[in-house]
């Protein structure tokens, strides 16, 4: 410590501003990513004042943190504005675990704030099915994500979130309307195995004269209306189907739903560093933890047992080793799925078709293998850092 600053760090020279003003001129450089005051996070270490220069530590939540360029200027700039201050030190510095757990639980309190009362129960886990790019099999993925994870014994909410280009009912062979009971909607419920799958979808409500109503609503809206609106019931697992892109109603889900997980799909062949860009940037935006990468269309078996990687190879595993996310599943290229999804009848609960096992195996892993978001999932710029890495070896 300075020997001309007091135990507490205040300065003795009472005549400029302290470490008290610097501090609450802080309040005002927020976390790019978190959203919140780095003073409110914890992430102001120390604050000294000595004769007029102010040497501000500043702890990150990892050493190659992204935005430390941009925290550095913000605290120097907002320092520098104090009257009476004529030089600014600032010093990073990195968290150690404890205080990476404190801050992620302080960021995680402050979004459960802005989070929108549902009816979900608190230990339901939230899977947001994403991609970087449309037509890969997010709804596909979701609803036999949703019937294989419900063939366990559990009730697993579906939500279709994708309100204009929704596809859920058809794939399940459901048909609205949705019920209202005591001013709460009802999802329409389908068994699958020992368990219940209940969905909510606009499809149900078209022709109505609600999706009049619903569709003066704006996307993230009619989302927000949805979950704020429906009578859940018991239910272990949400399985959410956005629409295609990385635009408002993902990010409309990470401020409603902060506890939610992703589940990205992918196929093999897609230029995996764009869509790891993609899923990391929406990851990094709306601190949620991808759970999970499900390659789909991954080749064709023919009758004969040829196997044609028609669509290419190892973009799900590039893709999960880019986002330091695990690969949970690869889906076949295979009839019965686009079928099923005509059909109604997923080919996850077909016993004969190989698929149910693939999804079986896939829900085992969701639900056994991959522990459920407890606290926020460390600096999501740790995908960002790994993605920068591999964009940058691809340059
Ligand atoms: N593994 C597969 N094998 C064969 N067909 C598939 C497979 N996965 C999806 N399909 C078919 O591909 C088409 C697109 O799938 P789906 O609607 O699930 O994609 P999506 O990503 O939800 O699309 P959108 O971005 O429009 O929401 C559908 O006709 C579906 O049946
Ligand atoms: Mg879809």
């Amino acid at each position: 410590m300075d020997d001309r600053t007091a135990a507490d760090g205040a300065p003795r020279d009472r005549a400029g501003p302290g470490p008290d003003e610097v501090r609450d001129a802080l309040r005002d450089v927020v976390d790019p990513e978190l959203h919140e005051s780095i003073v409110e996070l914890g992430m102001v270490r120390r604050v000294d004042v000595v004769d007029g220069t102010a040497r501000i530590e500043v702890a990150l939540t990892i050493a190659a943190c992204p935005l430390r360029h941009q925290i550095r200027d913000d605290v120097d700039g907002r320092v520098r504005a104090i009257p009476g201050i004529d030089g600014v030190e600032v010093t990073i510095g990195t968290m150690d675990a404890a205080e990476r757990a404190a801050l992620m639980s302080r960021a995680r309190r402050a979004a459960q704030q802005s989070a929108v009362a549902t009816d979900l129960p608190a230990s339901a886990r939230v899977l947001g099915v994403v991609s970087g790019k449309g037509g890969v099999g997010k709804s596909s993925v979701a609803v036999n994500v949703a019937v294989a994870l419900a063939t366990r014994g559990l009730r697993v909410g579906l939500l279709d979130a994708d309100i204009w280009g929704f596809s859920v009912p058809r794939m399940l062979g459901l048909e609205g309307p949705l019920a209202v009971s005591e001013g709460k909607i009802r999802p329409v419920e389908r068994r699958a195995g020992a368990g219940l799958v209940k969905v909510v979808s606009m499809g149900f409500l078209s022709g109505e004269d609600d999706a009049i109503m619903w569709r003066g609503l704006v996307l993230n809206r009619a989302v927000q209306h949805f979950l704020e609106d429906v009578a859940w019931g018991g239910l272990d697992y949400l399985v959410v189907d956005l629409p295609p892109g990385t635009g408002d109603v993902q990010m409309g889900l990470a401020r409603m739903l902060p506890r939610a997980e992703l589940l990205v799909v992918t196929t093999p062949g897609l230029a995996a560093q764009k869509v790891a860009g993609r899923a990391a940037d929406m990851a990094r935006k709306s601190h949620l933890r991808v759970a999970g990468v499900v390659e789909n269309m991954s080749g064709f078996t023919c009758a004969h047992g040829e196997h044609y990687p028609l669509f290419g190879v190892g973009g799900g595993e590039r893709l999960a080793r880019e986002i330091g996310a695990p690969l949970i599943g690869r889906v076949p290229l295979d009839p019965r799925m686009a079928r099923g999804g005509d059909t109604g009848e997923p080919a996850a609960l077909d016993p004969t078709s190989p698929l149910a096992a693939v999804f079986a195996a896939i829900a085992g892993k969701i639900a056994t293998e991959i522990a459920p978001v407890v606290a926020m999932g460390g600096c999501s710029a740790r995908l960002f850092e790994r993605v920068e890495a591999a964009l940058g070896a691809s340059r």
